[in-house]
């Protein structure tokens, strides 16, 4: 269904193929349960990690799922390439295309960047999170995860809180999940909400506390420091306040939500610490689903 082509949003999924994404995932969770976790399904096909912006969980689960694939997953230092002598995004990419590879998996702090990049190569490209635009694997394994502990995904509700405007992974989580038939509430300050939003398809809430008691699922997001000008709120402290999630706001929440988190989760301002170990909470589940979820992206656009 998705063999040969670029992953570059979910924007540009049928829900269709989205399902058929989480269902190829679930296979591939089961080899993860295995002694031997690791099949033969992309021997010698060779995968680049290109990263051009700091990850912990993408990269490393992107090339956790190449290696249980039996590819060769290479990881592309940006630090250490001839960008720092003034070579292009365009003919970086193009050069390492030239070693024959099979797929390149990008990472950049431009919002458009991987989608240039999938005009340019002739291989797949698959986007590990371009500027405030999309994180594509990332709304796959946030649904997969929902999917899981839910049964389905369909008439759900979930709120998504933060910085809305500089977040790829609200982006990824509201094209996904509306496209699986849920509804999706966006909830921040107004000045870390684009004012258009609603076009989307998702309705506003300027409230954490307000929305928990009529949501399934509440996706936390992380500031985004390092997108924004200037600041967007009086402090950390008053945004905690309004727009984090605490013990005391989670105490006549059903007994069903789900806490989750794209990570890095900056402790104290959108989660306090002790949310760590709420039952509720699913974030390292989403970290362990993330490989499951790369292996069955890797596996629909160069397996076979
Ligand atoms: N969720 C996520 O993209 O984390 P990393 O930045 O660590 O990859």
């Amino acid at each position: 269904m998705l063999r040969g082509r670029d992953l570059v949003a979910l924007a540009d999924l049928s829900g269709e193929e989205i399902l058929y994404l989480l269902e190829t995932a679930q296979a591939m969770k089961e080899v993860l349960t295995r002694d031997i976790k690791k099949v033969p399904t992309l021997r010698g096909k060779t995968v680049v990690n290109l990263f051009f912006e700091p990850s912990t969980r993408t990269r490393t689960s992107f090339e956790i799922a190449g290696k249980r694939l039996s590819a060769d997953v290479v990881n592309f230092s940006a630090a250490t390439s001839s960008l720092t002598k003034g070579e292009t995004l365009k003919d970086t990419a193009r050069n390492i295309e030239a070693m024959v590879v099979d797929a390149v998996v990008v990472r950049h702090k431009a919002s458009g960047a991987v989608r240039y990049l999938a005009r340019e190569l002739d291989v797949p490209v698959i986007n590990a999170g371009d500027g405030s635009h999309e994180h594509p694997t990332q709304g796959l394994l946030d649904i997969f995860t929902i999917k899981e502990r839910k049964g389905s995904v369909e008439g759900l509700k979930v709120a998504i809180a933060g910085d809305i405007t500089h977040s790829r992974v609200a982006r990824s989580d509201i094209h996904g999940l509306l496209k699986l038939g849920c509804q999706v509430v966006v909830v921040g300050p107004p000045t870390m909400v684009p004012p258009d939003v609603e076009r989307l398809g998702v309705s506003v809430s300027s409230s954490v506390e307000e929305v928990l008691g009529e949501v399934d699922v509440v996706i936390m997001l992380r500031i985004q420091m390092e997108r924004q000008s200037s600041p967007l709120f009086p402090s950390l402290r008053e945004y905690s306040r309004y727009f984090g999630l605490n013990m005391e706001k989670l105490k006549d929440v059903s007994r069903d939500l789900l806490i989750m988190h794209p990570g890095p989760v900056n402790w104290g301002v959108e989660l306090s610490p002790e949310v760590a170990y709420h039952p509720r909470n699913v974030i390292l589940d989403q970290v362990t689903n993330g490989v499951a979820v790369r292996m069955a992206v890797l596996y629909a656009l160069i397996g076979g």
